[in-house]
């Protein structure tokens, strides 16, 4: 058996080790609660996405049994063979009563609707212009698209008019995340509308993020702008403040009618099973019925920023409960991320190329089922962190 490619693999493995790049699986259980277990360890869990603490909670658990009693756990088929459960129709329905547009759909995942919108309605000849830190399943969406692929400096407004002016494209499709995963900060919706309007452009907005904790009934960061009427498609998941697994998108109907007829990854791919898309009529419940949720990761992602800045931390410009700290070089990077694991907090060293080169990261995140003596006892372990990092503090 010829096993030259697998040298070569083990090669760049290697390298990958050298740069301090390699990713590596570790067991971890009870990711949903505020305290998880690691290698037999209890650590403070700051590095999920269960923004609202939902994904842990009894009531969630217990809601979605009741909706999805008696459901299989395989869907058995794609939705256009025989996936398509009846609770589809009503998650789908109360989706987009709560995004407040005319239709909604789900899929597999949110990767799958990034790909999947960005590669239905854009192609050749057409023109995807995207922020630079925009997520990679937006990326994907866009290779994918063969549409022309023109990315802006982070929330320049001035590079993306520029760009749109100089467009001739048939199509022009704008994309955005509303609140940036490894950055913590938010898009100028209010300016993209104002630019899109003037260019006659298509505007996403990607809500995976802020969904469910922004806006008066956690509809999301278009919603606490009161942007419903102006942004052209609204995308997310369900996959973190929702607690759950799946991905959606909202907006008019004709263009839900079009994903549904043209989206590889919804069509192509097996239905999510209805005990999930229960999970998501659950979700949907709690978010709008519960705001004290949304209400205290804003305030325990206040509490976590203010201390780690007064320890002279830079926070890359977070403005929520996600707060990345920023370290640099690869190195200095894991040695911190080792140090906080020994200290008692799983925190998520982020590398490139998920970060430029030299912005490696410990990404934190809050959610509503930690408590302030958790957050401050957060603050106090990153004070005992060796000086990596930190500016100079002037007394
Ligand atoms: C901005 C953004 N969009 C889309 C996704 C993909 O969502 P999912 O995890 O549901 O596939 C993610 C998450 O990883 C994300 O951060």
């Amino acid at each position: 058996m010829n096993t030259d490619w697998l040298h070569t693999l083990e090669e760049k493995l290697t390298r990958l080790k050298e740069r301090g790049s390699f990713r590596q699986l570790v067991p971890t259980s009870e990711a949903a609660l505020p305290w998880l277990t690691r290698e037999n360890s209890r650590l403070l869990n700051l590095a999920s996405n269960n923004y609202l603490g939902i994904a842990g909670s009894n009531e969630f658990i217990e809601r979605t049994e009741q909706l999805a009693s008696a459901c299989a756990i395989g869907s058995t088929a794609s939705r256009f063979i025989i996936g398509n459960h009846p609770l589809y129709e009503e998650a789908e329905y109360e989706l987009s009563k709560w995004k407040k547009t005319e239709a909604a759909l789900i899929f597999g995942s949110g990767y799958m609707a990034n790909v999947g919108i960005i590669s239905s309605i854009v192609g050749r000849g057409d023109a995807v212009f995207s922020d630079k830190l925009n997520h990679a399943s937006i990326v994907d969406g866009c290779q994918l698209s063969r549409a022309d692929h023109l990315r802006f400096r982070h929330n320049d407004m001035d590079h993306l008019e520029t760009l749109l002016q100089k467009s001739p494209h048939k199509q022009k499709l704008i994309v955005v995340d509303a609140l940036f995963s490894m950055d913590g900060d938010h898009a100028n919706l209010h300016d993209l509308v104002t630019l899109k309007e003037r260019y006659g452009a298509i505007l996403m907005v990607d809500e995976a993020h802020s969904g469910g904790v922004y806006g008066a009934t956690g509809g999301g960061l278009v919603e606490e702008l009161g942007l419903n009427d102006r942004v052209d498609i609204q995308m997310g998941t369900f996959s973190k403040a929702l607690g759950s697994y799946g991905g959606y998108v909202a907006g008019a109907k004709p263009f839900i009618e079009y994903l549904l007829n043209h989206a590889r990854s919804l069509i192509f791919t097996t239905a999510l099973p209805p005990y999930i898309v229960a999970s998501h009529l659950a979700a949907l419940q709690i978010v709008q019925e519960q705001p004290w949720r949304r209400e205290k990761v804003q305030v325990l992602g206040e509490r976590l920023r203010n201390g780690l800045e007064q320890l002279g931390f830079s926070l890359c410009g977070s403005e929520s409960y996600i707060v990345p700290v920023l370290i640099g070089d690869n190195h200095d990077l894991l040695l911190v991320s080792e140090s906080l694991q020994a200290a008692g907090i799983a925190a998520i060293p982020v590398r490139p190329p998920t970060v430029p080169r030299g912005e490696g990261r410990i990404r934190l995140t809050v959610t509503a089922s930690h408590t302030e003596e958790d957050i401050d006892w957060a603050i106090e372990q990153f004070q005992r962190l060796p000086l990596v990092g930190r500016r100079e503090l002037t007394p």
